[in-house]
């Protein structure tokens, strides 16, 4: 059975316009459709039809998160465990958004809502398979490879994590403990895909979204992407700095609706077989911002 990787954020917006206006000219995703007042984009590097879904909403946040698998056969067995560990289990049937196949939707240990599906049609890229050029003409914005993880809030950090290792196969890279090693306040986990993390999760209230990660390749596209949102007056939170944990490089800032977005570059390649590396929550500080080793207040409390 296999997991691909985190494939799709459905994000809710107040103002579809305005946050269209932001995804495509500040982060650079290009709009492939438009359907039921939502607005379907991907990153120039994705060749699937869209990995970020925008719905105009009364709140800002998340509506769910997906994961792409492999197989049919994948999506059923993943269904039968799922319901062995004792969550509700809908189907999502085909053609119920833009381009996507069928889906299984389930609610999380920390109450996001979540899909697997494995069908989505792949519409391909501007550079192509064929002997490309490295990257396409006419990019826009911060311009990222890939929409390429989130950082989720809840309560039940420990549950959630054993769904992700017991249920999905996945492996947990990073977890963030209570001094006394008693509690799991932090959680790091990624697919078989080498990615340092494709989800966390950070003990706080239920159902919350963090920030969407998006991918670029190296610092000095942080640097440039900090350049890009100070020329759009973007509200910036933390300038580029690097993470302890992951390693990545890293800017937070904030889409038209208070949704916090990053650039993220680096990392480490993570194995399956790496042991999982533990941070005392003495050091949160260094292991989220490594050079200024303390949180910033809004860090924790800014969710949507
Ligand atoms: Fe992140």
């Amino acid at each position: 059975m296999s997991i691909i990787r985190i494939a799709r954020a459905e994000v809710k917006v107040l103002d579809l316009k305005e946050s269209v206006d932001y995804y495509t000219n500040v982060i650079g995703l290009d709009v492939v459709g438009e359907s039921e007042g939502r607005v379907y984009l991907k990153a120039w590097d994705e060749f699937d039809h869209h990995s970020v879904i925008l719905q105009e909403s009364d709140s800002a946040g998340l509506d769910h998160l997906a994961f792409k698998v492999e197989t049919d056969e994948d999506l059923a067995n993943y269904e039968k465990k799922i319901e062995q560990f004792g969550l509700t289990l809908k189907r999502v049937s085909k053609g119920t958004r833009l381009a996507e196949g069928e889906a299984i939707r389930f609610e999380l240990p920390t109450g996001h809502q979540m899909e697997l599906y494995k069908d989505i049609q792949q519409v391909g890229t501007r550079t192509g398979s064929l002997n490309p050029h490295p990257w396409p003409e006419g990019l826009r914005g911060i311009a990222p490879h890939r929409m390429d993880h989130m950082l989720l809030s809840g309560d039940d950090v420990e549950g959630v994590t054993r769904f992700f290792t017991e249920v999905l196969d996945m492996h947990q890279s990073e977890k963030i403990m209570t001094v006394d090693g008693e509690v799991m306040i932090g959680s790091f986990l990624h697919a078989r895909n080498g990615k340092a993390h494709d989800v966390a999760f950070i003990k706080g209230p239920d159902a919350k979204l963090h920030h969407v990660g998006f991918s670029v390749h190296n610092w000095y596209d942080v640097l440039k992407a900090a350049d890009i949102l100070s020329r759009n007056e973007v509200q910036i939170e933390v300038t580029p700095t690097r993470h302890g944990i992951t390693r990545g490089e890293t800017i937070y800032f904030f889409d038209p609706s208070g949704n916090r977005n990053e650039a993220f570059a680096g990392g480490y390649i993570a194995y399956h077989d790496m042991p999982t590396i533990t941070w005392t929550e003495d050091k949160i500080g260094q292991g989220i911002f490594y050079h200024r080793r303390e949180l910033i207040e809004s860090f924790g409390k800014a969710l949507t």
